[in-house]
């Protein structure tokens, strides 16, 4: 016997068995990666042959599952916070193209498609591109404040540099309505300073004059006293309507609402103020029909509503003229209107009149703060009605208010 050739039999069969058992492994590796790439969700596991590979595989499969949830989770997280954000936020890259722009910078900033776009382009401002070009260039923090007038918009915008990436972060807000705040802010102290400066300066200079020796004068004492007097009168009438309007327009005020005949509210307001519409030359009137559906109002209120405009209407109509208080039935509540024959308002300041403080024309309204129409448009409004005027300069004007039917 040839052991030699024994050998080499022997070394051809286990060479074969070999060779099958790696041709078979590195199929069902093949199988195996492919699974991998296609269907990584259908890996099987203890595959044979390579049961230690395909459990790591499995095993590292759900700590990477368990980890995309996570971060699915944390994702889904904040997106809904930018999204609900009131402030804009968008993602810049190097190139100043824009990665992420949340709801919020897409309203501000007008448009509805900011993705992949231009950040000068959306930006559309000459400060709030030049604060992200010094954010990119020196790498820090900047902030711009800019008015857009055309769309009457006061807008504030962070840049923030993200080194990662090269690129910034924006964070627009809308400070429109906190700029109107402060102005409206504003003009109420300069306009209650110079309303107090009128009676006081008259004050310090009829209490002058009667140190000076008018004090013992037995004519003009007395009448310097009265004066005084009527100064000190119109300061606390001030002060007293400055203090309703601000209990007013904070709320603090609790409307008693009661069912009311629209007739018997309009008759006790002309009952409160005939004797001086008498006294102005003025004649007085109600017209209104007797069967009039009631409304749900603040009695006390109302009628100061009532008595306001019918003030207005005997300081504003000349002697011989007439004022009429109305009401009628309207498809949503009841229409009230108080009409007078007096110089009437000039159209551009028809939307002005129920603003605090404003008068149409200083020269010939002799006394008032201009607080009247604006306390009435307040407890008008807190019954959730409207109240508006009309009118023709010298022929007249009529203010009306509808209170709802509820
Ligand atoms: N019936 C009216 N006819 C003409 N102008 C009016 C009439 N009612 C109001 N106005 C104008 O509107 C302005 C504002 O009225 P409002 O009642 O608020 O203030 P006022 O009467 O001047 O002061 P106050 O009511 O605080 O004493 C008046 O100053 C006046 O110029
Ligand atoms: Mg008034």
């Amino acid at each position: 016997m040839n052991w030699s050739l024994v050998v080499i039999v022997v070394l051809l069969i286990a060479c074969g068995i070999l060779a099958w058992r790696y041709y078979d492994l590195k199929k069902r590796l093949d199988e195996y990666a492919r699974l991998v790439r296609v269907a990584p969700e259908k890996l099987p596991t203890d595959v044979k042959q390579i049961e230690g590979l395909s459990n790591a595989v499995a095993s590292l499969q759900a700590a990477f599952n368990v980890e995309r949830s996570t971060l699915n989770a944390q994702n889904e997280r904040l997106a809904t916070v930018l999204e609900q954000l009131t402030d804009g936020v968008i993602i810049v890259d190097a190139n100043g193209l824009i990665q992420l722009a949340n709801p919020a910078a897409q309203r501000l900033f007008e448009t509805s498609s900011a993705l992949g776009r231009s950040v000068i382009e959306v930006l559309r401002n000459h400060q709030l591109v030049e604060a992200w070009r010094r954010c990119q260039q020196t790498g820090e923090m900047q902030s711009e404040s800019v008015e857009l007038p055309a769309r009457r918009q006061f807008l504030q915008v962070i840049a923030i540099p993200d080194t990662h990436a090269s690129g910034s972060l924006l964070l627009a807000q809308d400070l429109t309505r906190v700029r109107r705040l402060e102005t409206v802010r504003r003009d109420f102290i300069s306009n209650i300073s110079h309303e107090l400066r009128t009676p006081l300066a008259s004050l310090k200079a009829l209490t002058e004059t009667l140190q000076g020796g008018a004090l013992s004068d037995p004519e003009a004492g007395p009448r310097f006293l009265g004066r005084i007097n009527a100064e000190v009168d119109a300061l606390t009438q001030m002060a007293q309507e400055l203090l309703d309007l601000s209990r007013i327009e904070s709320g603090q005020v609790e409307l008693m609402l009661m069912p009311l005949d629209p007739k018997k509210l309009l008759n006790s307001a002309a009952d409160r103020m005939r004797l001086q519409a008498e006294r102005a030359g003025l004649k007085l009137r109600v017209h209104c029909a007797e069967d009039l559906q009631s409304v749900r109002v603040d009695k006390a209120r109302l009628e100061q509503v009532l008595v306001n405009l019918i003030h207005n209407a005997v300081k504003f109509t000349k002697p011989g003229g007439e004022i009429t208080l109305e009401a009628e039935s309207t498809s949503g509540g009841v229409k009230f209107a108080v009409r007078d024959t007096g110089v009437g308002i000039p159209s551009e300041s028809l939307s002005r009149i129920f603003e605090r403080f404003y008068r149409v024309d200083r020269s010939r309204t002799g006394s008032g703060t201009g607080l009247g129409l604006s306390i009435s448009r307040h407890i008008v409004e807190a019954h959730g009605g409207k109240i508006w005027a009309n009118s023709r300069e010298g022929e007249g004007s009529v203010f009306h208010f509808e209170i709802p039917s509820v």
